[in-house]
């Protein structure tokens, strides 16, 4: 029987959203606001969803344990009151979008989930604005 399990976690960030690629002014009308140049911070949600098969010794899909430990040392402590722009090598080059933030996540968890186990990212960067990845 596939079963889902969900683990919420939060942490604060500062970005920007950029393209060098563009002119000063197509990044002002694309990215409005959230081009300023000194940044600004948003209170992250990442859902991770994990399904697979129940297992029969545990009863679990995975040991939320186990799950809470990989996001807290991989994704919490990497990103929390960081700038994400300046201070991580995964948006060095990468716009802090939340779809590319969502992304990075899911490529950061996903080898140290059991592959026989589907996994999904939810990035909340608002309380109604959140990206799912893979769709
Ligand atoms: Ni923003």
């Amino acid at each position: 029987m596939r079963t889902s399990v969900y683990r919420k976690e939060r942490f604060n960030a500062a970005h920007r959203l950029h393209n060098p690629l563009l002119s000063d002014a197509q990044n002002q009308e694309i990215f409005g606001k959230c081009n300023n140049p000194n940044y600004h911070g948003h209170n992250y949600e990442i859902v991770v969803k994990v399904t697979g098969d129940v297992v029969e010794q545990t009863g679990y899909v995975i040991d939320m344990k186990i799950l809470h430990k990989i996001l807290h040392e991989h994704i919490v402590e990497k990103f929390d009151h960081c700038n994400l722009n300046l201070d991580t090598e995964e948006f060095k080059n990468v716009n802090p979008t939340a779809e590319n933030i969502a992304r990075v996540c899911y490529e950061i968890i996903r080898p140290k989930i059991d592959a026989s186990l589907d996994l999904k990212i939810y990035i909340y960067e608002t309380e109604r604005n959140y990206v799912e990845f893979p769709a």
